[in-house]
């Protein structure tokens, strides 16, 4: 069986959240964000699909530079 793993793409990007789901999805009510809602994208959150700040410590180990996507409502 041939993998994903190339140059370009590298290993799995999720490392470790819900790995026992084909496909790792969620969906959200936009009524229910509230006025802020941070989410993860760097796929190490205790929290995902919300940001919990460990992308700071992927970031100083890997030399990366990921953060979170903020939804908010204007003010
Ligand atoms: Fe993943 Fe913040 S913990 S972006």
């Amino acid at each position: 069986v041939k993998t994903l793993i190339d140059k370009k793409l590298g290993g799995p990007v999720n490392p470790a959240i819900r790995k026992e789901e084909s496909k790792v999805v969620d969906s959200l009510d936009i009524e229910d964000l509230g006025n802020k809602a941070v989410f993860c994208r760097c796929w190490r959150s205790s929290k995902f699909p919300y940001c919990d700040g460990s992308h700071n410590a992927h970031n100083t180990v890997h030399a990366d530079n990921v953060g979170p996507l903020i939804i908010k409502k204007k003010e």
